[in-house]
């Protein structure tokens, strides 16, 4: 199946029938890597990695999937960038680049960035998350750890700690688990830091149950406990992030005897003890794995390739 999109900004546009088609393609995508480390199918494409906004994972996935499948690469990287420091506009940044790379993946501080990068560039753009907004490859690298771990999308109760209010990466992934059905929601978070009310009301649109709770207690009889660190640099009050830093802690006694799987997009600061790590239904480190095969099947999907 190609690409029903040719950018790539929201996980509103992961519908059940792009993630089986991206998954199948993933999961060859594994298979290569594990049988011969990489394949060429990319070797005449560049790709143009823009973090504005700092990264690991993402940033180093996306290279190492571009570089499994023998892409060529430019990267700039940082908010001292010389275009964003001389003041020159996102649009103008990618009207530029598009001459130089034949797909581009950003990450931006601003929410909305990558509409505006999007509706510019003449070639297939990536949103690698923007502001408090989106970060679709993470939706799609969780939901296929989900399904690696749980053989299904649907008629699952997922629980997302701790910073529903600022965290892309819980928009993102409730956005996409929306799409299919029988799935059930329950926000845990400290007050100030609730699940937006046109979040909810667009999920609850959709059917989804949504409860909100503020006790960690209520994630761990769910499927998927889903967390997320305090994301720092969304607070406008320093303080704020400071009080509530240490407020919900997850630890290993807590899951004595619970089947839930504890997911994490990573980076872990305090929310997750490392007492957890040892557990098996620990999965943040696989989760962050399987953004290889995803990243590269998307790369290819995206290049028309696969
Ligand atoms: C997430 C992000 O950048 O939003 N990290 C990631 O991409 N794996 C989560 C986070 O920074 O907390």
């Amino acid at each position: 199946m190609s690409l029903p999109f040719r950018h790539l900004t929201s996980a509103s546009q992961l519908t059940p029938e792009v993630v089986q088609a991206i998954f199948r393609v993933a999961d060859d995508m594994a298979t290569i890597r594990k049988t011969q480390g990489r394949s060429r199918i990319l070797a005449d494409r560049v790709v143009a990695l823009l973090f504005y906004e700092p990264s690991s994972r993402t940033m180093l996935s996306f290279q190492a999937a571009a570089s499994r499948l023998g892409a060529g690469m430019i990267v700039a990287q940082g908010k001292e960038m010389s275009s964003m420091k001389k003041g020159e506009s996102i649009e103008d940044t990618i009207r530029m680049v598009m001459g130089y790379a034949d797909l581009i993946v950003m990450r931006h501080p601003e929410s909305g960035a990558a509409e505006r990068a999007a509706s510019v560039s003449a070639v297939p753009f990536i949103n690698a998350g923007d502001g408090g907004n989106e970060h679709p490859t993470q939706a799609l690298l969780d939901l296929y750890t989900i399904w690696k771990e749980k053989g299904r999308l649907s008629n699952l109760h997922v629980a997302f700690a701790c910073d529903p209010l600022h965290s892309r990466t819980i928009r993102s992934l409730a956005r996409s688990l929306s799409h299919y059905p029988g799935n059930r929601f329950t926000f845990i978070s400290p007050p100030s830091l609730r699940a937006s009310p046109a979040l909810l009301a667009e999920l609850r649109g959709k059917g989804v149950v949504c409860t909100e709770s503020s006790s960690l207690s209520d994630g761990t009889n769910a499927d998927i406990l889903y967390m997320n660190r305090l994301q720092e640099e969304r607070f406008t009050d320093p303080g704020e992030f400071q009080r509530l830093r240490k407020e919900f802690i997850l630890t290993a006694p807590m899951l004595s005897e619970k089947n839930v799987t504890i997911m994490d997009p990573l980076p872990r600061i305090d929310e997750i003890d490392p007492s957890v790590d040892a557990l098996p239904n620990a999965r943040y480190f696989a989760q962050a794995h399987n953004g290889i095969p995803i990243r590269m099947a998307l790369l290819a999907m995206m290049l028309g390739k696969a």
